[in-house]
């Protein structure tokens, strides 16, 4: 629950995503926030404070609240109890307000009385996105107190396709979540690998395992909301990598089999001082696959192997001077085996875990061991993938990388 205790300010505006701004309250409460609506007199053209009032179980702010107080909530009150505020979709003209130091309705008045960082969420036609005033006001902004998360690209509602959609409702809640997150690892460049790898025998069959690639993906997520640049390299699975907040901050490289992934992660070590080993490669592969497919009849009752390469091991030479965090599935003497793996695997830290049972791969939830080079433990009792990601990246946050 990373938002927990912390209150936002969902600014809504007038523009056709504000229907999508009810979704975003929803999930800004899922991730523990307590969320309060401000409304533009345009955004109520497009959906009623009653939609936002009935979601947040709190009464919707508009400009009554600004011109009517009658004793009740003021604008400095309200931008005295937030600690975030989030315009989204922030529209053309609100950035117009903001740039020039409007205070004619309350969002905007809230805004100029509050010290509160700023999250805007620009979303409109491309044309109007790309006009000079807009990009003039955007200019304008106090780069320390206003953060921005780009526009997506693609279909929007006028037919038309280019930059100006209203990003993914999940981004947006990692932009909020990054805007009051300690920025312990701003500076570094953190590589992540997750998810399986995938070794054919034949163009229809592959050996692989279960793993889903969700660990490595929230580790990802919760070091780029950290400050890190993030280079994940992704193990064929459905689950989706996330987004860059800003251009650059989250690279991802797709990978099929462990081969690949060896390759893909030492072109990524070069430029990064952090390497977590979240992915489970496939430590065998058939040692003859073919290119056409193996008929029923002719398929073998016995495969021939050979191993692939231990990731880790082969890099260790290369990773001099690099925090390196590993991960260990274990179905027995879990926390023996974690320790002899961090020793020759060479590992600043490993998470060793249990994987029967339905635990561990593929599954919302994970638990284990917390093993340090420095030979201390942290039992870790069940929680959720993204909790563990934030427990283990504090850790990495006090390795001070020595490159
Ligand atoms: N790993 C790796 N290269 C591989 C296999 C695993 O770098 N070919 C990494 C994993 O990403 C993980 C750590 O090594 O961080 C331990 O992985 P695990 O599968 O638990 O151990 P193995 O080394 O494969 O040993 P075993 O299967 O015998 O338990």
């Amino acid at each position: 629950m990373r938002l927990t205790q912390r209150t936002i300010l969902l600014g809504v505006c007038g523009g056709i995503a504000a229907y999508k701004s009810a979704l975003l309250a929803r999930a800004l409460i899922r991730a523990g926030g307590s969320v309060r609506v401000a409304m533009t007199a345009s955004a109520q053209r497009f959906i009623t404070p009653l939609t936002f009032e009935a979601l947040t179980e709190q009464a919707c702010l508009t400009d009554e609240d600004l011109f009517h107080t009658g004793g009740g909530v003021s604008h400095v009150e309200i931008a005295r109890t937030s600690d975030l505020i989030l315009i989204a979709p922030a529209t053309a003209t609100t950035l117009a307000r903001l740039a020039g130091g409007f205070a004619d309705n309350l969002l905007s008045a809230v805004v100029l009385a509050s010290r509160a960082p700023v999250l805007v969420v620009p979303s409109m036609h491309t044309a109007m996105w790309e006009s000079l005033p807009v990009q003039r006001n955007l200019g304008l902004l106090d780069p320390d107190r206003y953060r921005m998360l780009l526009p997506e690209s693609g279909a929007l509602a006028s037919g038309d396709s280019g930059p100006g959609r209203f990003p993914e409702v999940d981004d947006i809640v990692d932009a909020a979540t990054a805007a009051l997150a300690p920025q312990d690892l701003a500076g570094r460049s953190v590589v992540v690998t997750a998810g399986p790898t995938r070794e054919p025998l034949d163009p229809v069959r592959v050996l692989t395992n279960p793993s889903s690639g969700r660990m490595g993906i929230e580790l990802a997520r919760a070091a780029q909301i950290r400050g890190a640049r993030v280079h994940l390299i992704l193990g064929p699975t459905h689950l989706a990598p996330p987004r860059p907040l800003a251009p650059d901050r989250m690279v991802v490289t797709r990978v099929v089999t462990t081969d690949d992934m060896l390759r893909a992660t030492r072109a990524a070590i070069a430029d990064a001082d952090t390497l977590i080993m979240a992915a489970a490669p496939a430590d065998e592969r058939p040692a003859s696959p073919v290119a056409s497919k193996i008929r029923k009849e002719a398929l073998p009752a016995t495969l021939a192997m050979e191993h692939t390469p231990d990731i880790l091991k082969t890099l260790r030479p290369e990773l001099a001077g690099r925090v390196v965090v590993g991960f260990a599935a274990e179905t027995t003497d879990i926390e023996t085996s974690g320790r002899r793996k961090l020793e020759s695997k060479g590992l600043d830290l490993l998470f060793a875990n249990p994987v029967d049972g339905g635990r561990g791969f593929g599954a919302e939830t994970n638990q284990g061991v917390l093993l340090a080079r420095d030979g201390s433990r942290l039992d870790v009792p069940p929680q959720s993938k993204s909790a563990l990601a934030d427990l283990i990246l504090e850790r990495v946050a006090r390795l001070p990388a020595d490159r």
